[in-house]
């Protein structure tokens, strides 16, 4: 669990246009800790505009002034700092920002400083050749950047940049930090740490003589130094990932690489990623050891966990697949706050299809504002609970056929949905979920409460779009039962923690989907 940490500040330096203001707002709001931007704290005193100061009363005094701000910040706690383009220029900066808080140097070429860069906010750079100026203040600058903490940003997002300084943060608490990771030991292995991967990668490697990596082509490109000197194979992920043709080349990777049974492949990526490596592992010499490091929100709390592994074939989804327990699991949330809204929202959701499940847990999102989803203290809290409870339900149901249904709640209306209109996975679960629960108030056998708390809830969490329950989408849910006559199973909540499996024939339920969002 994230300790309170012995670093007290986070600041940032790097030339204008790194990005330093957004990702340092982004690391502020995910620690939940104080955003400061030192330029603004002087234009706030001087109630002048930066040029304005330049062009009254000059740089020399904007420079003291800095310094002056500067020191003063450096005494505020738990706060991340947005530092000047220019605050580095002076030794004694430097020193109360290697001393006072952990500084990180955002890292950027200039190609990609001037794609960042608003010159109409930027009046010094309007009539200039921008490279050429940035060139020069690089030139003059950049020994001073580079006694700090390089943070690479060149072709990265913002929640890409911010998730790589977190995790350097939290790496450089733990540090000195012997405690073991939080793990637990139910039907395999998962364990929790916070800016642990170098070292819980290094253990893995000391424990076990053959270790090959398929590491997601996205992620490594964010983390490559934790795979520098290893066997690795880098995969791009994603649906396309899991097919057979892929799988050659995942085969061909560990026979070229002598892989035996004794072998253990490490998945890193999202859950196309281990499901993947999952597949292999349980398929290859008939099976070698397997250890997943999920990075997605949807991995770390579901796919990752439980064994339970699949590939496409022809056009049906997830239709050959093993069992296969993992020999363990390393889930660091906050590898996931550089994903996309859109995909992590879709986490979110099966996070808190667990809390319903469960019957737990449930006020972690009711107590959580909107802007406050990326915080790392509450990732840590709902991925430890999800990827726990769905190994304890994996444990008393391990082939799915028991409770292990229960996790279907909001699937079976939502991939008619899915399928119908362009909306995410997560979307489409979240109206699954309203939906199936809707059902269940119509026939009065879900407690109305339930149904108001996950529409709030889902309101907070994810964008949810207008869409219509069609004729089409009808014809989805029913479909594969009409011709048989078969009767259509749904999971309804009765209330939180206790859910049941109902069996609908098409007609009842014909009538029961007809509702608007
Ligand atoms: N086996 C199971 O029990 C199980 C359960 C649920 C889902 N699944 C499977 O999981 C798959 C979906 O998983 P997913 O959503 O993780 O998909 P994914 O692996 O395609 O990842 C989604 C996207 O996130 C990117 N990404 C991964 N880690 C990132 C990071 N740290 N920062 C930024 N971007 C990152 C990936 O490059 C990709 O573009 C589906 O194929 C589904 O069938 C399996």
């Amino acid at each position: 669990m994230l300790k309170t940490p012995k670093t007290k500040r986070i600041a940032l330096v790097g030339m204008m246009g790194s990005g330093k203001t957004k990702v340092a707002k982004n690391i502020a709001k995910w620690l939940g800790w104080n955003f400061i931007d030192t330029d603004e704290i002087i234009e706030k005193k001087m109630g002048m505009t930066i040029k304005e100061i330049f062009k009254k009363i000059g740089e020399k005094y904007f420079r003291e002034l800095e310094k002056q701000v500067l020191k003063e910040v450096l005494e505020i706690e738990n706060c991340v700092i947005s530092t000047g383009g220019g605050m580095i220029l002076f030794d004694i900066n430097r020193e109360l920002l290697k001393k006072k808080a952990k500084t990180y140097f955002l890292e950027a070429s200039i190609d990609t400083l001037k794609s960042r860069l608003d010159i109409s906010n930027r009046p010094l750079l309007l009539n200039e050749d921008v490279s050429k100026v940035l060139l020069k203040i690089w030139k003059e600058r950049e020994r001073f950047y580079k006694e700090f903490e390089s943070i690479e940003t060149d072709g990265l997002s913002v929640n890409e940049d911010s998730m790589k300084v977190i995790l350097k943060f939290l790496e450089s608490e733990t540090e000195e930090d012997s405690n073991d990771f939080e793990a637990f030991n139910l039907f395999h292995p998962i364990r929790f740490g916070l800016g642990r991967l170098k070292k819980y990668i290094e253990n893995v490697l000391e424990k076990n003589d053959e270790v090959f990596f398929i590491v997601s082509k996205r992620v490594h490109k964010l983390i490559s130094e934790y795979f520098k000197d290893h066997s690795k194979l880098i995969v791009e992920d994603g649906e396309q990932l899991k097919n057979f043709d892929e799988l050659k080349y995942l085969y061909d990777f560990l026979l070229k690489h002598h892989a035996s049974r004794n072998s253990t492949i490490i998945g890193v990526g999202g859950g196309t990623v281990t499901d993947v490596v999952g597949f292999v592992a349980a398929t290859f010499k008939r099976g070698c050891k397997v250890v997943f490091i999920p990075t997605t929100l949807l991995a770390q709390v579901d796919a990752a966990i439980g064994g339970k592994n699949a590939v496409n074939f022809g056009k049906v989804k997830n239709i050959v697949g093993t069992f296969k327990m993992p020999n363990d699991v390393y889930i660091d949330p906050s590898l996931t706050l550089s994903m996309d809204d859109g995909r992590f929202e879709e986490g979110l959701v099966e996070a808190l299809k667990m809390t319903v499940i469960e019957g737990e847990k449930f006020e972690l999102f009711e107590n959580i504002e909107s802007d406050e989803i990326r915080r790392v203290d509450f990732l840590y809290k709902i991925t430890e609970f999800s990827a726990l409870k769905k190994l304890e339900i994996v444990e008393k149901d391990p082939y799915d056929r028991n409770v292990r249904r229960f996790l279907n709640f909001g699937h079976t209306i939502g991939h008619a949905f899915e399928s119908t209109y362009s909306i995410t996975h997560g979307q489409a679960v979240a109206i699954g979920m309203i939906a199936e629960t809707k059902i269940g108030v119509e026939l009065k056998i879900t407690d109305e409460k339930l149904l108001e708390k996950l529409r709030n809830i889902l309101k907070k969490i994810i964008s949810l779009p207008k869409v219509r329950t069609t004729d089409e989408v009808i014809n989805k849910i029913l479909n594969d039962k009409k011709n048989t006559g078969q009767k259509i199973n749904m999971v309804i909540p009765k209330t939180f923690g206790d859910l049941k499996i109902k069996s609908f024939t098409i007609d009842e339920l014909e009538k029961l989907i007809k509702w608007e969002n």
